[in-house]
């Protein structure tokens, strides 16, 4: 598996059918009201990967400032149909290597995005920005699943989502446990010929993502199991993390 930046952006195929395979449901209602909660009211929030605004524009939406970086030209072209009054601001950058030059009270990195930086190093820099971009006082959210049931797979796993009446995605994921990679290609077969995607995540335990937060100069200060506040145990299988700067931190100064 190579290991290179930018390998898990959403090129136009994938934006087409992105919000078919991440359709606005409970857990996103209740991830914009987690956000909400620990916004000051009329507060700024960044999401690094925004996407198609699918938390940012109903963040938006309740009086926040909402900006958001995202890779995918695509990608922010179904937010800007999605966002037609303009309510979230952009920008097309890669969140791993660029800061905005401004401050959030809130920062979020959601649905496992973080594992796009594919190595510690970039995970550590894309951890840096995110604490240079949080205003005094501010939180840095991140959701991720927790690889353990992954990093003990003996062979690639395949399953299947419905995307509409019409089409449907198959799925594929291969581990490389050596290097905590994770190979995911998306088939997309929808009456013309198959077309198939390849995303590459390094994946990284809670514990590991909090030590790579500390050298980053973040420190923890909430954990639960999903954003309904499900308290976080040895069975949960995700986990959405709260961070605050850390003034103390021995690391948190150096880049
Ligand atoms: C799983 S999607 C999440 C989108 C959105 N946050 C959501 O919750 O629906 C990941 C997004 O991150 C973007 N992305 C991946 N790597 C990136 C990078 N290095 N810099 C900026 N955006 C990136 C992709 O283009 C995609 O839009």
């Amino acid at each position: 598996m190579t290991t290179t930046l930018g390998n898990a952006l959403y090129d136009q195929k994938l934006a087409s059918v992105y919000d078919r395979m991440y359709p606005i449901g409970h857990d996103t209602e209740q991830a914009v009201a987690f956000v909400a909660a620990l916004t000051p009211p009329g507060g700024s929030v960044l999401e690094l990967g925004v996407g198609t605004g699918r938390i940012a524009v109903p963040l938006a939406g309740h009086g926040f400032t909402v900006h958001g970086i995202d890779g995918s030209e695509p990608m922010l072209a179904e937010l800007r149909a999605r966002d037609p009054q303009g309510t979230v601001t952009t920008r097309l950058g890669d969140f791993t290597r660029e800061g905005t030059g401004r401050t959030f009270d809130t920062v979020t990195l959601v649905l496992n995005t973080f594992f796009v930086a594919v190595t510690k190093e970039q995970q550590v820099g894309c951890l840096r920005l995110a604490r240079e971009q949080l205003a005094p006082g501010g939180r840095f959210v991140l959701e991720a699943f927790d690889p353990a049931p992954y990093h003990h797979m003996e062979k690639p796993d395949h399953s299947m989502r419905h995307l509409d009446e019409r089409s449907i995605m198959l799925d594929t994921l291969t581990v490389d446990r050596s290097q905590q990679l994770m190979l995911s290609t998306h088939t997309i077969i929808d009456g013309g010929a198959p077309e198939t995607r390849e995303h590459l995540l390094r994946y990284a335990f809670p514990f590991e993502i909090d030590l790579l937060a500390e050298l980053s100069g973040l420190r923890l200060v909430e954990r639960t199991e999903d954003w309904a506040g499900t308290p976080y145990t040895s069975s949960s299988l995700r986990h959405v993390s709260v961070y605050e700067a850390d003034p103390d931190s021995p690391w948190g100064g150096c880049r």
